[in-house]
Parts: structure tokens; sequence; C-alpha cells
């Protein structure tokens, strides 16, 4: 049997921009996903007969990767509520992945990330490496259309290449609300590419969230927590002119910027799903957001990505 775990995370900056190749900065935190994964003669997944619908990321994935004759049996847990925008999708992809890879014999990060962003873009149609990446390395990632200093790995599909770089990051801490409601990625990130296609003004946009990741990427390396969340609050303007906040997320942004915190956005496609929000006291903003009512808590960077024993 192999089981593997991998961390979910979040967005800094430069959501649905890394889909048309701009920049973006990730981190991987501290929820995870686990997954055990053994031979058998038939495939199960939590003990149910494998549903392509239903388990869907799983399925691509065993598509993909599992050439050998019979089946297997998965197990699955999450920490990470779905559909919030905190890579409940991504970390079960790169671990059911990295899992049969390393049942394969053929494991590594940049194999687990390249064939983990081969599935999500297969189930959604529409994706960037992104997700997958962060999952897989853990820590921090900035993803571009150059290749840099720290460079990882780079990845490439129809005519555009991203290339992964790590990003130094101090023990960080930062606080999640959840608005309950369900961030359909695929839909948002389509409605965002009919935005993008149609409106030249969509393009200017996405290219002034290009410089605020930079921007943010200089804050977050100087440890700078009030001007990383001026450049939250930057670039959530742009998601929400965009089309990808709803007025969950514009509520639960304004309690938590009502509650003390540097700068707040969404995170992951929106619609939906969660806000991050930045503060040098965490906790205290959480406690707050609860008195109000919200689904808030504080999560870590998990400095490490997925993670395979056999
Ligand atoms: O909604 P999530 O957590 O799967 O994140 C999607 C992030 C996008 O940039 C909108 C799409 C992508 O694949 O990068």
């Amino acid at each position: 049997m192999v089981v593997a775990i991998s961390p979910g995370k979040i967005i800094l900056f430069g959501e649905h921009g890394v889909v048309y190749g701009k920049p973006c900065l990730s981190v991987a935190i501290s929820l995870k996903v686990a997954i055990s994964v053994e031979k058998s003669d038939s495939t199960k997944i939590n003990d149910d007969p494998l549903n392509e619908k239903k388990h869907s990321y799983i399925s691509k994935a065993i598509e993909k990767l599992w050439k050998e004759g019979g089946g297997v049996s998965i197990s699955t847990f999450s920490q990470i509520p779905s559909a919030s925008g905190l890579g409940s999708s991504a970390a079960l992809t790169t671990a059911c992945v990295a899992s049969l890879l390393s049942m394969n014999g053929k494991f590594s990060l940049p194999e687990v990330a390249r064939k983990s962003f081969e599935v999500e873009y297969d189930v959604q149609k529409i994706a960037s490496p992104n997700d997958t990446s962060v999952c897989a390395k853990g820590g921090a990632i900035f993803v571009s259309n150059k290749r840099g200093d720290n460079f990882l790995w780079s990845i490439e599909k129809d005519g555009k290449e991203w290339y992964i770089h790590s990003v130094e990051l101090p023990p960080m801490k930062f606080v999640i609300g959840n608005t309950g409601a369900k961030s359909k990625t695929p839909l948002v990130v389509k409605k965002v590419e009919k935005f993008v296609k149609q409106s030249s003004f969509a393009k200017e946009l996405l290219e002034e969230m290009e410089d605020i990741v930079i921007e943010g990427k200089k804050a977050l390396e100087k440890n700078d927590y009030v001007g990383l969340g001026e450049i939250m609050n930057k670039n959530q303007k742009i998601l929400h002119t965009i089309g990808a906040s709803s007025r969950e997320i514009e509520k639960l942004i304004d309690i938590t910027r009502k509650a003390g915190a540097y700068g707040a956005k969404l995170t992951g496609a929106g619609g939906g799903g969660s806000v991050i929000a930045i503060s040098d006291e965490p906790e205290k903003i959480v406690k707050e957001m609860r008195s109000r009512d919200c689904d808030a808590f504080v999560v870590s960077v998990a400095k490490e990505g997925v993670k395979v024993w056999s």
C-alpha cells in the first residue's frame, strides 16, 4: 500500500491571470489531503465503485497512470473544505498522482506537477499549473512566463509555458474566512475568459494585476505585512471588476478588514469559496470574525509539498 499526503493552497496574488501566462504567487497551507492506494481486483474509492462524475479527478488520474491489469482500492481523507478556493481538488489530484507514479516507480516532483496539471486540465478544460505545482512543491511558488532565479520546473500546454520558481517564506500565518458558498472553478474561469476575450479593458486589468503580483512578491520578501495587505486589496479590486467576486465574498472581506486585517482578497477562482486576510495578529482577527458569525480560522505555511510512503 502507498500513502500520500498533499497540502492545500491559497493564492496570494494573480489567480485568473495565471491561466493566460501572467504571474502568480501562491502558498501551500497546513490543511491537507491524505490518500491510500493499493492494488485490488476492482477499482473502488472509499469502498464505492469508481464513478467518473463523482470521482472525476481520481478517475482521470487512474486513466492516465494506471496501466497494469486489475484495479486499485483508494481511500481518501480531507481536512480541506471542498470548492472553497483552498486547493481541495489540486491536493487530492496531486496526492493521487504521486501515489500512482510511486507505484509505477516514476515519482519525482516535476513529474507529479506535470501529470497532476494534465489531470486538472482534462477535468476542468481550462486551468493553469499553479495549484498542482504549489501542492507538489510546498512552501511558496512564483509562476511566471519567464525563467528567473530559483527556477524549479516548467510546464507547457497549448503554446503557453509556465515557469515555476520557489519563494523563500518566513513562518507566516493567514486568516481564512469561508463564505460557505461553493466556488465552481470551471464556471468562474470560463466566465472570466469570456470577458478577457471580448474586452480590451479586461486585458488591461490583467496587465495591471501583473504589476501587483510583482509588487506583492517584493512586500512578501521584505516581510512587510502592511504593504502586503494594501496590495491584496488592490488585487481584490481587479478580481471584483473581472467578475470573480460575489456579494458573499465582498461582505466577508468587509468584515475581515473591519476586524483589523491589513488587507483581504478572495483566493482561487472565486464566485464563492474563501477569502484570505493578512495581519500580525491573525488569532485576534479570527476571534473578531467569529463574534460576527463568520466561519474563520488560521492556517500556517506547509513547508513540505506532497509526500509518499510505501
Ligand atoms: O478555485 P481554485 O482553488 O481551483 O483555483 C483556481 C485558480 C485559477 O487561477 C482561477 C485557475 C487556475 O487553474 O489557475
